[in-house]
């Protein structure tokens, strides 16, 4: 699948957004190791903390299916459904992509004219990843 692809999806998917709080929409549009897409939203709550992310939406609808393996995240966001200049995936849910995929997983930023391409390893330097943890025995 194409990144235009991903992108593509990824500003339908914002399109359900639910944020009556900051009226941010996001969209997010993650591509599977076996070619499977799961789109993903923000989903915002009066309580503000229990807010969830589009990335971590999409992210935990996939492994919630038993996805485990990742090739790519499209991401797109911007008020009230309109796709507006770019912007990174939070800290929450760049540590959540760690826990699934190595630093060279592709994020695609969609704005309004452009789709840039970074890697998780350039947004979340020297990481705390599950392999930590099973090194030490
Ligand atoms: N948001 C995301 O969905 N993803 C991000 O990476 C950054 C922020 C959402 C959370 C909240 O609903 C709104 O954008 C404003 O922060």
């Amino acid at each position: 699948m194409e990144k235009e692809q991903l992108a593509a999806l990824a500003k339908t998917a914002m399109q359900t957004a639910y944020a009556p709080y900051s009226g941010y929409t996001v969209g997010a549009a993650l591509l599977c190791d076996d070619g499977t897409v799961y789109t993903g939203c923000n989903v915002e709550n009066a309580s503000y903390g229990a807010t969830n992310c589009a990335e971590r939406t999409a992210f935990f609808k996939a492994i919630s299916e038993g996805k485990r393996k990742f090739r790519a995240i499209a991401i797109c966001g911007g008020k009230h459904g309109v796709v507006s200049d770019e912007f990174t995936p939070c800290g929450v849910c760049r540590q959540v992509m760690r826990e699934f995929c190595d630093d060279n997983f592709p994020i695609y930023v969609v704005s309004k004219t452009d789709i840039s391409a970074y890697c998780l390893g350039e947004l979340l330097p020297n990481s705390f990843g599950p392999s930590q943890i099973h090194k030490n025995t």
